[in-house]
């Protein structure tokens, strides 16, 4: 049985020195966070394509971290920074979940720039590299609960790339003998998530409401997703870089909690004191957006992980944080 002190005391034990690509992002700033506040080694590695420097600020300050600029589609570069490095947490995504929009941009960056760093990982002996992936590799759900032996059909430019990018992951695992492990994350929702019209959809409602902007549901919302507090997420990376059953292994990480955009929507109307009062502005589907999310998250649990079920609580937690995030436009 793992907790959390466990995870990290097991950590401490096996990595001295860990890069984070995208570090500066939502989910790879509160990895290097975690990271940092228990005393290990931790470079940021970021392009700032969409990383904001106020998400890693506060750990400039400690001597354990460590922020490189760099694109992982420089491979010469990225040998540079490579050395000394015991694991790796690959957030860095070019990431517009249903996007059409720049197929060649989510294939350089989410296959070739994963190419890089495994070839990297490879060559530099790394002791373990976990891969962030996403259940948009799954495509229209064939059966629900989803689990990890759910076809793979991706119905976006970004889940055909990310499908690209767990390919290379498996292969060095396969061949090279990379310990890889995959994890698929979902709707994961937490402080300094994304606020712009590109960002989350729990996080863009927030904006809405203390914008005065009336929230803008595509479809009727009664599409299903599976948020997952981002705080689960970061130790479910680092319980899968000790457990040794996870060598090789692809994992749902996600809360397996089904919600609806409607009730997502509700809940945050509710929170700001405004029922009755700001209604939705509802729109057509977009291509690609996936209806239902219900996911089986057993795999990842009997390893130890553990999600947050009570999502209404997290939710206000997250709503008085993302207040001051969003108005000081960070
Ligand atoms: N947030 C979610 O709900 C969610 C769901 C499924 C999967 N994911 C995956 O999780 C990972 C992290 O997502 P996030 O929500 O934190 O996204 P994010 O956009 O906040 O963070 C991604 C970071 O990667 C950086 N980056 C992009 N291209 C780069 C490049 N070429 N070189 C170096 N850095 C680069 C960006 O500047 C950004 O800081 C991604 O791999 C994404 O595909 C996220």
């Amino acid at each position: 049985m793992y907790t959390k002190k466990s995870i990290i005391r097991e950590f401490k034990k096996k990595y001295k020195t860990a890069l984070v690509t995208g570090g500066a992002g939502f989910i790879g700033s509160h990895i290097c966070e975690e990271l940092v506040n228990n005393g290990i080694t931790t470079i940021s590695l970021d392009n700032y394509i969409a990383g904001k420097r106020n998400n890693i600020e506060h750990l400039y300050r400690s001597p354990h971290f460590k922020e490189v600029i760099c694109d992982i589609r420089d491979k010469e570069e990225l040998i540079k920074k490579l050395n000394g490095v015991d694991i790796i947490f690959h957030q860095a995504a070019s990431k517009k979940t249903v996007s059409m929009a720049n197929p060649q941009k989510d294939l350089d960056i989410n296959a070739e720039g994963t190419l890089n760093l495994l070839e990297l990982a490879n060559q530099f002996k790394v002791k373990k590299f976990v891969h962030a992936s996403t259940g948009s590799v799954y495509g229209e759900p064939v059966f629900s609960p989803q689990d990890e032996s759910h076809p793979l059909n991706p119905v976006s430019f970004y889940g055909v790339s990310k499908l690209a990018g767990e390919k290379y992951v498996s292969f060095f695992n396969k061949v090279h003998h990379v310990n890889t492990t995959i994890l698929r994350y979902y709707h994961v929702y937490g402080p300094r998530q994304e606020y712009n019209n590109f960002g989350g959809v729990v996080a863009i409602f927030i904006r809405n409401l203390l914008n005065g902007e009336r929230p803008i549901i595509y479809g009727t919302g009664e599409q299903q997703r599976s948020f997952t507090y981002v705080k689960d997420v970061v130790l479910a990376n680092l319980l899968v870089a000790v457990n040794p059953k996870a060598r090789g292994e692809t994992y749902n990480c996600a809360s397996g909690i089904k919600i609806s955009i409607q009730q997502l929507n509700d809940l945050v109307i509710d929170a700001f004191g405004k029922k009755g009062k700001v209604k939705p502005i509802y729109k057509d589907w977009v291509y690609g957006d996936i209806k239902k999310f219900d996911i089986n998250n057993s795999k990842i649990v009997s390893i130890g992980a553990t999600f947050t079920t009570d999502f209404k609580k997290q939710l206000l937690k997250t709503i008085k944080i993302m207040i001051k995030y969003i108005k000081n436009g960070e």
